[in-house]
Parts: C-alpha cells; sequence; structure tokens
C-alpha cells in the first residue's frame, strides 16, 4: 500500500525558526542584534531542543511555550541582551514565524493528489494554530497534532504513535517529514518512512536509527508521496 498520510514537523521543517531573531535585528531599535542575530537563533533553538529533551527524561513536562521562553531568557543573557522589549518583541515574532515559501505549494499539490496531510509538533496547540494562521496553511491541513495531548516531548513514541490514533494507519502508510535529522530519524524507529529535509547541509545525526530519504527543501515532498 502506498502513503495515506503526509506528516509534517513544524517548526524548522515548515516554520523558519531564525525568521523572528532575523526580523528583529530588521527593525528600528533592532541595530543590538545586528551582529548577533545568528548567534542568538542558534543558541535559542539548541537550548529549546535541550530543555524539551531534559523536561521528558527527567518527567517534569511544560508545554512548549514555556520551553521557548525559557530558553529565550538563557541565549539573551548569554549574549549580554537581556531586555524587556527586546524579549517580549522576539517572542511575538516566534509565535507567528514565517513559513519556507515552499510550504503553501507543496501542501496544495499533496491535497489535490488526495493525501490526508498533518503537523506533528512539540508546539502547544496555541502555538501551532498562531503559526499556521498566520501562514495561511490551514485549509491545506487536515488535522495539527500537539505533543500536549500526550505530555512528553518527541522524540518519545507516543507522540509519533498520536498519528496512527488519529487517522486510524499504519506506521507504513505515513510519510514523516522533518528538518530535525534526530525527528525524522526518531520517526524511522517509530516505523515511518522518513524524509530529512536537510536545509544546512548538516552531517547525519549519530543515531540508531536513519531516515529513508534525505532532501534540500520539501519541493521533492508530493513526489515522493504521491508515487505509489
Ligand atoms: C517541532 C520541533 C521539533 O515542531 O521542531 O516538533
Amino acid at each position: 500500500m502506498g502513503f495515506t498520510v503526509a506528516v509534517f514537523d513544524a517548526y524548522g521543517t515548515l516554520f523558519d525558526v531564525a525568521a523572528a531573531a532575523r526580523r528583529a535585528s530588521d527593525e528600528p531599535g533592532g541595530a543590538m542584534l545586528a551582529t548577533h542575530w545568528q548567534d542568538l537563533a542558534a543558541l535559542w533553538r539548541e537550548k529549546q531542543l535541550q530543555y524539551s529533551w531534559l523536561r521528558s527524561i527527567a518527567g517534569e513536562h511544560a508545554d512548549f511555550w514555556k520551553v521557548t521562553t525559557d530558553a529565550l531568557d538563557f541565549a539573551l543573557e548569554v549574549q549580554g541582551l537581556s531586555d524587556s522589549a527586546l524579549r517580549a518583541r522576539l517572542l511575538a515574532l516566534y509565535h507567528e514565524l514565517d513559513a519556507y515559501p515552499e510550504v503553501p505549494p507543496v501542501l496544495e499539490t499533496l491535497k489535490a493528489g488526495g493525501m490526508q496531510t498533518a503537523i506533528l509538533s512539540n508546539g502547544s496547540p496555541e502555538m501551532l494554530l498562531a503559526a499556521v494562521t498566520s501562514a495561511g496553511i490551514g485549509p491545506c491541513l487536515d488535522v495539527v497534532l500537539s505533543v500536549e495531548d500526550v505530555g512528553v516531548f518527541k522524540p518519545h513514541s507516543r507522540v509519533y504513535g498520536l498519528v496512527g490514533e488519529h487517522f486510524g494507519c499504519a506506521p507504513s502508510e505515513v510519510l514523516f517529514v522533518s528538518a530535525n535529522g534526530w525527528d525524522a530519524a526518531g520517526a524511522a524507529g517509530f516505523g515511518f518512512t522518513s524524509a530529512w529535509v536537510n536545509r544546512t547541509g548538516a552531517p547525519r545525526d549519530r543515531l540508531p536509527w536513519a531516515p529513508s530519504h534525505v532532501l534540500h527543501d520539501l519541493r521533492a515532498i508530493p513526489e515522493l508521496a504521491l508515487a505509489e
């Protein structure tokens, strides 16, 4: 049987997590970020993911907005940029991140081809709704699934299990797409066919599982999903 569901990670895959710091650096008052925004964005993301994994291991779940805010506070302090107005602006921008340009046409092609589509994300339902709405991609998605339904972050198998629970499908029917190498690997370990969107040319994560496909961006996803 071919794929019946295409499932997308959100942050880094559909939404550009560097966009908040980049946009803030371009705004009036953003001069303090001019030479710092890339380092700030990278550290913010790194700590956000670390906190998600540490909370999962420790059994101390908090939603992804709390994790994102804590990570930003750490990153701003490291950069010597702790400033309440800047913090508030960065969080507001993160709430409505830019989608990568290929996202709307890719989702439209999948839907036109009869594919079911979903987001499966660490994000809280509220922050995912805000990002999906501001990107205008809601009509191309059958469902937005959040880890808040299971109270643990990826790559816990209970998170990937949400897809089958919602769609009533077998893992073999799912094409899972993520720009996070560890997420594409975790999804492969669960039994999905996974595509790693390696936007940055990163080396493969050394984990027990490997993605089935490695792509540069999302443009090849419809061909892959609708091929069988
Ligand atoms: C997500 C993070 C992992 O959207 O990017 O789940």
